[in-house]
C-alpha cells in the first residue's frame, strides 16, 4: 500500500470532531504522491461529500480549467483541503475543526513534499500566514526554506464574483514560471519559526 493510501484509511476512520456526525463521505484529498504542486482548498462541499473526492463540483470544474491553462491534469498535482469533512449547510469551518484536522494535511504535505503549496482562499492562507489578507497577497510567491507558498483566491470566489475570474486566471498562469525560478526566489522575510505556530 502506498503511503498516501495508508493515510487515507486513517483519515476515513477519523471521528475526532463533530463533523464526523454529518458527513456522507470523508474527503481526504487526491493526486500524485510525487506532485510538485499541492493545492489546498477550504472544505468539501455537497458534491465532494457525496463522492469522497475534492473539488468535483462547480468550483472543481473551474479548477480543472485553470490547471489545463498551464498544461496540467488534476492527476499530475495534489489537491487537498484544510478540513476533510463537509460542515453542515456549507458553513465556515470552526477553529476547533481546523485544529483537529491539522495533522492530516501536515502528513499529506510530508509525504508529497511539494515544491510549491498553493493556498486557495482565506482559510488555507490563514493556515500559513494568519495576518495576511488575500486581497493583498494573492499572486505573490514567497519562499520559506525549500517550499514556495503561493496564495490564490478560491476558485469558488470567481463563481460568486465574476470580476475575480480574470485575477484567478492570471495568478494561475504565473505558476510555471515561479516553479521554474524555484530556489532562485529570494527567501521570505518571515521567520520559519513563525510557521510552526500555525
Ligand atoms: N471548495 C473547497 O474548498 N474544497 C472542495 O473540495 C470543494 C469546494
Amino acid at each position: 500500500m502506498s503511503a498516501l493510501a495508508g493515510l487515507y484509511e486513517e483519515i476515513r476512520a477519523c471521528r475526532e470532531c463533530e463533523l464526523a456526525k454529518y458527513r456522507t463521505k470523508v474527503v481526504p484529498g487526491e493526486g500524485a504522491e510525487d506532485a510538485d504542486l499541492l493545492f489546498i482548498g477550504e472544505a468539501p462541499g455537497w458534491h465532494e461529500d457525496q463522492q469522497g473526492r475534492p473539488f468535483v463540483g462547480p468550483a472543481g470544474q473551474f479548477l480543472d480549467q485553470l490547471l489545463a491553462s498551464i498544461g496540467l491534469r488534476r492527476e499530475e498535482v495534489y489537491i487537498a483541503n484544510v478540513i476533510k469533512c463537509r460542515p453542515p449547510q456549507n458553513r465556515e469551518p470552526l477553529p476547533v475543526e481546523i485544529e483537529s484536522c491539522r495533522r492530516w494535511l501536515d502528513r499529506q504535505i510530508e509525504i508529497v513534499q511539494p515544491q510549491m503549496i498553493i493556498t486557495l482562499g482565506r482559510h488555507s492562507l490563514a493556515r500559513y500566514f494568519p495576518n495576511d489578507s488575500i486581497g493583498k497577497v494573492h499572486g505573490k510567491p514567497r519562499r520559506l526554506g525549500d517550499v514556495i507558498y503561493y496564495p490564490m483566491y478560491h476558485p469558488a470566489a470567481a463563481l460568486h464574483q465574476g470580476s475575480l475570474r480574470r485575477t484567478i486566471e492570471t495568478d494561475m498562469l504565473k505558476i510555471p514560471q515561479i516553479l521554474a525560478r524555484g530556489k532562485d526566489l529570494p527567501q521570505d522575510a518571515v521567520e520559519s519559526h513563525q510557521l510552526s505556530l500555525f
